[in-house]
């Protein structure tokens, strides 16, 4: 019989437990709290692990991420070398996800700053917005979720332009790859939107130098930016600076180079910022149930398991 411990921080462990339990009748699922032996413990299901969380693990045949995102965990100072890191990858996450990026798309390319400006200000002035084919949005990162964004937006008719790591062919989106194109991809780009993982290629990559790169003149305002990724792909005082002088019209942020985002920090007041406090996507008790069950019952029976990170490449 396969064991399995939860060690998740911020959920109820409780519930959780009962579910997988109920899905995996022949796994034992034990909480750190639960009287086990480390070494027998087969997999660990983590969301923001202790320093301690891998002690005496010394049987492990996979780390189970409740994160899509696994750049903290792989920072994780006593991560078991060598033993698998299988990620959530998820259609009803990858939905919330682009649901996010399509309200926060279509509010920009509507102008919403402007006229809330104006609604303040009881100004009637009629600007009509750039149509959406008049407008460009360029999606960092083509894998689960910016795939899916672009595959939501083309729906709406926005020229799409899409930039990864390794070259891509994708109907209907200009694509971009590597540090050779990001400069053309960002110079075409008026809406920006960050679906990246967070990894040494790509922190800090929403920086002031890069929000001059982008394409001014089509979005009344200037350009936006939309983070929906990682805190650590953006410089929150460049944000701060480039939406106070005009190189950015409006940001959208889900995500904080400190989380909860601090009181004093002036991304809560400045009106063409939208904060939102990393709800982007959660992973739901549901699915995930019901994904990581699969996972666990697959690979007890011999298959080989899904969406395992390369740990070199950092996602
Ligand atoms: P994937 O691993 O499926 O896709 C990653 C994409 O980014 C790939 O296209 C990859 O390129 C590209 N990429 C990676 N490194 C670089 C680089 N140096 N330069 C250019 N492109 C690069 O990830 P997902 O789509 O599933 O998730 C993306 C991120 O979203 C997660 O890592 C997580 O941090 C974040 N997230 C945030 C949530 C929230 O609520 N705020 C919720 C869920 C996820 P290539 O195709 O060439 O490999
Ligand atoms: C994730 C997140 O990575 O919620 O899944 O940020």
């Amino acid at each position: 019989m396969a064991t399995l411990l939860l060690h998740l921080a911020d959920f109820n462990e409780q519930n959780w437990a009962r579910r997988f339990a109920a899905a995996m009748p022949d796994t034992r699922v034990v909480l750190r709290t639960d009287d086990f032996e480390p070494a027998e413990v087969d997999y660990i299901f983590v969301w923001k692990p202790t320093p301690d969380a891998f002690a005496g693990l010394t049987g492990l045949k996979a780390v189970l991420s409740l994160g899509a995102g696994v750049d903290a965990l792989l920072r994780h100072p006593a991560l078991p070398k060598g033993v698998p890191i299988v990620r959530f990858v998820d259609a009803d996450l990858t939905q919330r996800m682009s649901d996010y990026v399509l309200a926060n798309v279509t509010m920009h390319q509507r102008l919403f700053t402007r006229f809330k400006r104006d609604q303040a200000a009881r100004r009637w002035v009629q600007l009509y917005p750039a149509a959406a084919w008049e407008t460009s949005v360029g999606i960092m990162g083509l894998g689960v979720l910016g795939l899916d964004a672009i595959r939501h937006l083309k729906v709406f008719g926005y020229p799409l332009r899409g930039w990864s790591r390794s070259p891509k062919r994708l109907d209907g989106v200009e694509t971009f790859a590597g540090e050779a194109g990001l400069d053309a991809f960002l110079g075409g780009t008026d809406i920006l939107v960050n679906l990246l993982p967070l990894t040494r290629e790509t922190t800090g990559i929403l920086n002031y130098a890069n929000f001059r790169k982008l394409r001014r003149g089509r979005l009344d305002g200037g350009p936006v930016v939309i983070n929906a990724a990682r805190g650590g792909h953006q410089k929150d005082a460049d944000l701060v600076r480039a939406l106070t002088d005009g190189t950015l019209g409006a940001a959208s942020l889900d995500v904080f180079e400190v989380e909860p985002l601090p009181k004093d920090s002036p991304l809560w007041s400045l009106d063409n910022c939208f904060v939102t406090p990393h709800i982007a996507a959660a992973s739901s008790e549901t699915t995930g149930v019901a994904y990581f069950s699969k996972v666990i019952t697959e690979h007890e029976a011999g298959k080989p398991l899904p969406n395992v990170v390369d740990v070199k490449r950092g996602y």
